[in-house]
């Protein structure tokens, strides 16, 4: 009978060269830890709300053609504006943390809020990214965090655009609840700035259409990086880690 240190014995001929190979290859690539856990949970939960405000909000400014019955029975269309208007105070707390967690976490969670315009040398990276973007340079950057042009991208057409959806969309809210209430005292400054009720709709649907843009580009970029570029993306908003593909400068 084999006894307990024979069991234990590390495996020999072709198992040992199978696990050898499947576990203990060394990997040139480093890998390090970028996006906290907070910043990933903003990023999808963020990502499910827009998704359902998009939705919602196009079957609000263009309604279904009217389905039979009474409409209390069905109340499909109080339905699509009940998610509508989840989802938009879901993502307003959600913004509100992640803008909180800014304050808190790792050198990367203030990315998003603070392109350093003023440097000539970021502008200068921004160039190379349009460059390598558009498949005029051969070798891409290596980034730890966001690269300038995303960076670039998620401040002008996706920051600005989803903070002017919060304020209108917190206006026509504000609307529906009367001028004596909270909504109002918090976003009844949105109707002077922009004129009048009608200006507020437009500007609310203009900022969704930025964002639709946006998002797709990101995503269409986010896969397209992960493949081409020289480290990787989708996997890093999903673990936080950030894996190099090759350890050259
Ligand atoms: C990504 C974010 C959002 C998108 C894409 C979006 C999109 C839309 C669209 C397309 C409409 C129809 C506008 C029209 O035809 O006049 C709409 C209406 C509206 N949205 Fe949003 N929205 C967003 C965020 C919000 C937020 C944060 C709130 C605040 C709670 C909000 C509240 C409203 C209200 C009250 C209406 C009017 C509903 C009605 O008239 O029946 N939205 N939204
Ligand atoms: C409505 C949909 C989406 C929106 C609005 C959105 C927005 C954003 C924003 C604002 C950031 C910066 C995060 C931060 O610094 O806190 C980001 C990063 C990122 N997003 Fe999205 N995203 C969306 C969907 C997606 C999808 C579907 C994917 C994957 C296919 C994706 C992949 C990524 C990746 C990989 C990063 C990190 C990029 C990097 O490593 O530099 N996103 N996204």
């Amino acid at each position: 009978m084999a006894t307990t240190s024979e069991t234990k014995k590390a495996p020999s001929g072709f198992f040992a060269k199978v696990i050898h190979h499947s576990t203990e290859v060394e990997s040139p690539a480093s890998k390090i830890y970028v996006y906290e856990a907070p910043v990933r949970f903003w990023h999808w939960m963020n990502a499910l709300c827009i998704v359902a405000l998009v939705v919602t909000g196009y079957l609000i400014g263009k309604p279904l053609p009217s389905i039979g019955g009474e409409a209390s029975d069905h109340f499909l269309f109080g339905n699509i504006r009940l998610i509508h208007f989840a989802a938009g105070q879901l993502l307003i707390v959600l913004l509100v943390y992640r803008i909180v967690w800014a304050f808190f976490g790792n050198e990367h969670s203030h990315q998003l809020f603070l392109p350093p315009f003023w440097s000539r040398k970021w502008w200068g990276e921004v160039w190379h990214e349009v460059r390598w973007y558009s498949f005029l340079e051969k070798t891409p950057k290596k980034y730890i965090g966001h690269n300038p042009l995303a960076q670039l991208a998620m401040f002008t057409v996706f920051l600005l655009p989803l903070l002017n959806l919060v304020a209108t969309g917190g206006a026509l809210y504000a609307e529906g609840e009367g001028i004596d209430s909270y909504w109002y005292m918090a976003f009844g400054w949105v109707f002077s700035v922009y004129g009048d009720s009608f200006n507020v709709h437009t500007v609310h649907r203009l900022s969704m259409w930025v964002i639709v843009c946006f998002t797709m580009i990101h995503t269409y970029l986010a896969i397209r990086e992960d493949i081409m570029s020289r480290q990787s993306l989708v996997s890093t908003m999903i673990s936080g880690w950030r894996y190099f593909k090759d350890d050259k400068e």
